[in-house]
């Protein structure tokens, strides 16, 4: 089935993009716009931006974009219908369903398949533990002796698959699952072309996605003397990848927004504990390392995480280095550590819900401050190896995003290991140009604005080169022409509108990035059929490279960037009103450019050459000169 086109539209028009981000991002208006935090990324002044009358919003930090449906596959995880689905059902729009070809049907519907069969899975070993003899006998008297209530089990779906071979192969086939997906979804293991069960003799914890399907399992054995390993996972699939999702996030992100804070955990059964003792802001990396997508998928809910980890040293050390990403992340990172041979789960078994929760907020320690008592613990033992604490704090400092904090940070470890922060300055510069220069070798500077825009004082004198300056300045003059294409330069003396005026200036062969061209030609196209595209047009473009354009240009950034203006002398300020002079200098300064650009490869060309031939190269130099310093002069009078 598919939603068909009717309700498709429907819900397209009913959206609103105000309506739908104000339920994740608090907004704030400042004219036509609205401003609020980012939910992509982390910062704390408002770069995030909505336009409700064009229906888009836009990061002018990390540079995610879209309408509101892009916005829920987004923020939701969901694909284009089900974030359709999800709109529909807020908004109250019943769905209409159309048939589908065969080949259609089987593209569109597989992850709806896969959820189906792993929903149909997670029933299966639910009411095995409920309702079934080896189910009750080993699986739920397990989860009791553990300690885990009725309520408890029932809340986290917990199940348990039967010690055969292959019962829920059969079972699922007798149900009329297709055996394809069977595999697909994960449920099944193969060794030696033998096929069986993925999941047998072991109690069940499934996995759920944040709108709380089921996306996939873990396992645990209840034998003691076995070499089988403790815990079984679902491989990745299609719908289930592991560095994307947190164990219990689905049951804990209403807490988490709640209590503004996220409990991290290694462990399914310390989330349940901690659960059941009724802190409910919890949840697991599933004994892996912690991923980038994890941490943001956290900080959608809360800025302050709080990693508990399991008592023993070794671990500590080598998990604090986990947290240095967290920080980059700019959360707010505290730690506990459970006594020496305690987990979460068996501390809270151990000493109850009251103390349990009074343990946390008495032992919860901001991370720098933890690493520095950790570690100048050792250091005051071993002198030799202060310098290298000094330098693995210093290092986990120089992750924060923040100077403001990182000063705060060093005064602090300054006082705690007695080390003057003259010191640890030094230490933290070298850091950070190391890896400032790293990070530039890695993604060149591109010639996009942002990304100039966002450039740290210190790695602002990367010079663009002339391909890249003539891409801004074609872009520039895209902007003109999405923004004001049909818009009359009057009392100019001249009778033209925008575009044309672009058309009169600017011939075909002159812009030289695919995409702006791609725009550039479009409008040639329409002006020579006598119409002009409008905004709506480029923001539902076909080509997504172009709608994203259209998001980006339209949107106010350029209102704000003063820098903008004084780096690229690019006219942004009540622009509709020196719109002929906007104009007019913008095709300028693209001449100038690409004139500029012709005289540096002449002089290459000229290079090549032996010097009697060099004759016919000089004279063209001297044209070209000649042309840039008319260009220059026109330029010098104009700008404002
Ligand atoms: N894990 C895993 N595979 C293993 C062992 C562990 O996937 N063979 C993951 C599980 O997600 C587990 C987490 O790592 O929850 C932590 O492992 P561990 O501390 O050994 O398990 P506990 O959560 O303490 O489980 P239990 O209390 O039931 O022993
Ligand atoms: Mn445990």
């Amino acid at each position: 089935m598919h939603i068909s086109p009717y309700t498709v539209d429907e819900i397209r028009n009913r959206v609103d993009i105000e309506d739908v981000v104000s339920d994740y991002v608090s907004l704030k208006r400042k004219g036509k716009d609205m401003w609020g935090c980012c939910p992509f990324h982390n910062e704390k002044t408002p770069s995030f931006h909505v336009r409700p009358d064009q229906g888009f919003y836009k990061c002018f930090g990390c540079g995610k974009g879209g309408d509101g449906i892009t916005f829920i596959m987004e923020l939701e995880g969901l694909g284009y219908t089900e974030a359709l689905k999800h709109l529909a059902k807020r908004y109250g729009i019943e769905i209409e369903e159309e048939e589908l070809t065969p080949e259609q049907e089987e593209a569109h519907s597989e992850r709806e398949s896969l959820y189906i069969l792993l929903n149909f899975a997670s029933d299966y070993f639910r009411d095995l533990l409920w309702k079934q003899e080896e189910g009750m006998k080993f699986g739920l008297s397990y989860f009791r002796e553990r300690g885990f209530s009725d309520e408890t089990i029932r809340n986290f779906d917990l199940g348990y698959s039967l010690d055969k071979w292959d019962a829920f192969i059969i079972e699922a086939k007798k149900k009329g699952f297709n055996p394809e997906f069977i595999e697909k979804a994960g449920l099944q293991a193969e060794k030696d072309g033998k096929i069986y069960d993925r999941f047998r003799g072991r109690v069940i914890f499934p996995i759920h996605n944040t709108m709380g399907k089921v996306i996939a399992f873990t396992a645990r054995t209840l034998k003691t003397l076995t070499k089988a390993p403790k815990y079984v996972n679902s491989p990745e699939t299609e719908v289930f990848h592991k560095g994307k999702i947190l164990y219990g996030l689905y049951q804990a992100k209403q807490a988490i927004r709640q209590e503004d804070n996220c409990y991290l955990v290694e462990g399914q059964t310390d989330v349940i504990s901690l659960h059941q003792a009724g802190i409910h802001n919890v949840v697991a990396s599933s004994g892996t390392a912690l991923t980038d997508d994890q941490i943001k998928l956290i900080s959608r809910f809360t800025k302050n995480i709080t990693v508990l980890f399991d008592g023993d040293e070794a671990g500590i050390k080598a998990s604090l280095r986990g947290i240095d990403m967290i920080l980059e992340g700019d959360m707010n990172v505290k730690v506990v550590a459970f006594p020496e041979g305690d987990d979460p789960d068996s501390y809270a078994a151990k000493v109850g819900p009251t103390d349990l929760v009074k343990f946390l907020q008495q032992t919860a320690k901001d991370f720098i401050k933890f690493k520095v008592e950790l570690y100048a613990e050792e250091a005051n033992k071993d002198p030799l190896k202060k310098a290298e604490s000094i330098k693995e704090i210093v290092n986990s400092i120089s992750k924060i995003p923040d100077p403001v904090k990182r000063t705060v940070y060093l005064k602090e470890c300054s006082k705690l290991l007695d080390i003057g922060e003259p010191v640890l300055i030094t230490e933290l510069n070298k850091i950070i140009l190391t890896a400032n220069r790293k990070k530039l070798r890695k993604d060149k500077p591109a010639f996009l604005p942002e990304e100039i825009l966002q450039v740290p004082e210190a790695e602002s004198s990367i010079k663009l080169n002339l391909d890249e300056i003539i891409h801004l300045q074609e872009k520039e003059s895209i902007r003109l022409l999405m923004n004001y294409a049909d818009q009359m330069l009057e009392g100019t003396g001249y009778d033209l509108k925008v575009v044309e005026y672009f058309f009169r200036e600017i011939d075909d062969g002159t812009f030289t990035h695919p995409l702006y061209k791609q725009v550039f030609d479009e409008f040639k196209v329409a002006i020579s059929d006598e119409t002009i595209p409008d905004s709506k047009h480029f923001l539902h473009h076909k080509n997504e490279s172009i709608r994203n354009l259209a998001i980006e240009l339209m949107s106010r950034k350029y209102e704000i960037s003063d820098n903008w203006e004084k780096k690229y002398h690019i006219l942004v300020s009540q622009e509709e009103d020196l719109l002929k002079s906007a104009s007019y200098t913008n095709i300028m300064r693209l001449k100038f450019r690409i004139v500029q650009k012709m005289i540096r490869s002449n002089m290459a060309e000229m290079k090549e050459e032996t010097p009697d031939l060099q004759e016919k190269y000089l004279k063209k130099h001297q044209q070209l000169k000649k042309i840039e310093m008319g260009i220059a002069e026109v330029l010098g009078n104009v700008t404002v």
